[in-house]
């Protein structure tokens, strides 16, 4: 048996070692909230629910997956999908007239608004004759299981979808929407947590890490900015949340990121010094930066 604060501090040592995320003392409230659920199915206290997913893996990753934030919207911002539109994919149509292909990674999608209201716009504006592919990650198992659902209640649609594209891309099934297939297909599913390597994933030619590394350490977001560098093709986009920078990394890798203004939006993209260099070296050249 341990006690309450025992118990947070092992939950919030747990968290950092397992997703990164922080969950400081004041938080107590949200963990056990959060917890409690899964320690009532699982016929414990809250304190001997903590101890239990210290020992078992299986409850442990239910217990993370739980305790993500997965706040998210269509659209969200409006402003970097307004640049995505206007400057971005313009621009990216130039620069791969000779593949005619865009790959595209929303590296911590949520319920998956994100990745499907980029859909949305390629569906809109990509010239025939193009393909994509939209990758969408995230650590939880629970979202990626929504992403694939494709299936929204009203209230999520609510939040920040126009009507024109609820109708042109949504049907009713029961009480809730459901994503048209030929947007679902857009779509690939991978889980990956942002602590860990990015192997297999490719490379791509915009990635929206956006309002995740918020709940991050300074050390764990220098080390996936570090990371996310070899990520991106020659000339490609990154967009991290209007509240997230990369200003307070160590200098190298903040001069690693370019960073660029569209209207309101400031978007990122390799430094030329290190977009001319092959990319495997530039994460290892920013080691210890
Ligand atoms: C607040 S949502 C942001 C969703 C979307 N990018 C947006 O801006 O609306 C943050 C997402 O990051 C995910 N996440 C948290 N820690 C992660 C990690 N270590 N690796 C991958 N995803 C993580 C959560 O599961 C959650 O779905």
């Amino acid at each position: 048996m341990v006690s309450a604060s025992e118990a947070f501090a092992a939950v919030s040592a747990l968290t950092r070692r397992e997703t990164g995320m922080i969950y400081d003392e004041g938080k107590e409230y949200l963990v056990e909230a959060r917890l409690q659920p899964l320690a009532t199915k699982a016929g414990c206290s809250f304190a001997d629910y903590v101890t239990k997913i210290l020992a078992d893996p299986i409850e442990r990753a239910k217990a993370m997956d739980a305790l993500t934030i997965n706040e998210t919207s269509w659209f969200r911002d409006n402003a970097p999908y307004q640049a995505f539109t206007d400057v971005m994919l313009p621009d990216l149509l130039q620069a791969r007239a000779a593949t005619r292909r865009l790959r595209i990674w929303s590296a911590a999608s949520s319920s998956g608004q994100e990745a499907y209201s980029i859909a949305m716009l390629l569906d809109q504006h990509l010239p025939p004759g193009w393909t994509s592919e939209i990758v969408a990650s995230d650590y939880s198992p629970t979202m990626l299981d929504r992403v694939r659902a494709g299936r929204y209640s009203q209230v999520e649609m609510n939040r920040g979808l126009p009507a024109t594209l609820l109708v042109k891309y949504f049907s009713r099934v029961g009480s809730e929407w459901e994503v048209a297939p030929h947007l679902r297909d857009m779509v690939t599913l991978r889980s990956q947590n942002l602590t860990a390597p990015f192997t297999g994933l490719g490379t791509f030619d915009l990635i929206l890490l956006r309002n995740v590394l918020i709940y991050f350490e300074k050390d764990v977001r220098h080390d996936i900015l570090r990371r996310m560098l070899p990520m991106l093709n020659p000339g490609g986009y990154f967009l991290i949340g209007s509240s997230e920078t990369t200003l307070d990394s160590p200098p190298a890798l903040a001069a690693a990121w370019q960073r660029e203004q569209i209207g309101r939006v400031q978007v990122h993209r390799v430094a030329p010094a290190l977009a001319d260099r092959p990319t495997a070296p530039i994460a290892a050249s920013l080691t210890g930066a």
